[in-house]
């Protein structure tokens, strides 16, 4: 089925999720829809959130025919994915979460942190999830205002010098925060990514906390569970396609040079690929 998989993120944090999953799906066409014009999502009201995210599923279905929805980032998904689901039933909606479970057989020292936004760890998705692991090591939290927005400055020509030092800034004043990281016991040996804006800081954290911890983000797995879904509902591409290989769309509700920066960075891809649409995400 030739249709394209949707991912949506509030900017281009979802662009570290597409790259898994072209590189697990190299067949499927995509179709990646950032809200630009409405980032960072992880400070702004839960309800807000989910109306947005409501919006882009409804876009991406109407214009785009998606044959799955892969809800590439945190926030959206704590705030929005059950409804989603229960609007779309015959959609394959994939969405992300903190990866606590995976970290949990990566930690020795059993002592391990988590970055998200404040939309994230103050959901209640988030507090289930934690409860369900938190008997088994001991998880330090750090919601990070701001670094989302930071990150996604960090794309914008005019502003990329400013975002790179409040980036190191916040960096260092969260990771601060969340106590001593190392392999000694007593110390966080592993870090979760909760937000997936932050994979394009990893260099950052590396930087900051030294080679013995780990960071543990969720491209992959996420790609693997689509995988997985549109196999088991019979809507992958066949592998043998005389078409270009992977046709790849960018949309944006924001500014359109930001996103051409980010995906000729991120990912090699030309500016061409790249279209803006509107804010409101009306399909009128
Ligand atoms: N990339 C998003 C996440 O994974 C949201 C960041 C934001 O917009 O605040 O949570």
């Amino acid at each position: 089925m030739h249709t394209p998989i949707g991912v949506f993120d509030s900017g281009i944090g979802g662009l570290s999720v597409l790259q898994a999953l072209q590189k697990e799906l190299p067949h499927e066409h995509f179709v990646y829809l950032a809200d630009n014009a409405h980032a960072p999502y992880g400070e702004k009201s839960e309800a807000f959130v989910s109306q947005r995210t409501h919006a882009a599923a409804e876009y991406l279905l109407a214009r785009h025919q998606i044959k799955a929805l892969v809800v590439a980032c945190n926030t959206a998904t704590a705030a929005a994915i059950h409804e989603l689901r229960l609007q779309h039933p015959s959609l394959p909606v994939v969405g992300l979460e903190p990866a606590l479970k995976p970290a949990l057989a990566l930690s020795h020292t059993r002592r391990i942190g988590v970055i998200a936004t404040r939309g994230t760890v103050s959901s209640e998705k988030f507090a289930r999830l934690l409860a369900s692991v938190k008997h088994e090591a001991q998880f330090e939290v750090q919601a990070c205002n701001g670094l989302a927005l930071a990150i996604e400055q960090c794309a914008l020509p005019d502003q990329a010098v400013a975002a790179q030092a409040q980036i190191a800034q916040l960096v260092q004043t969260y990771t601060h925060a969340m106590g001593p990281f190392g392999s000694a016991p007593g110390e966080i040996d592993t870090l979760v990514l909760g937000c997936t804006h932050y994979v394009f800081v990893e260099q950052v954290l590396r930087q900051l906390l030294g080679p013995q911890v780990q960071l543990v983000s969720t491209g992959e797995p996420v790609a693997r569970q689509t995988h997985r879904l549109l196999a088991a509902a019979e809507l992958l591409n066949p592998e043998m396609t005389n078409e270009i290989a992977q046709p790849i769309r960018l949309l944006t509700t924001g500014d359109l040079q930001g996103l051409q920066a980010a995906a000729q960075r991120w990912l090699s891809l030309p500016p061409e690929v790249c279209h803006a649409v509107p804010a409101s995400l009306t399909l009128g």
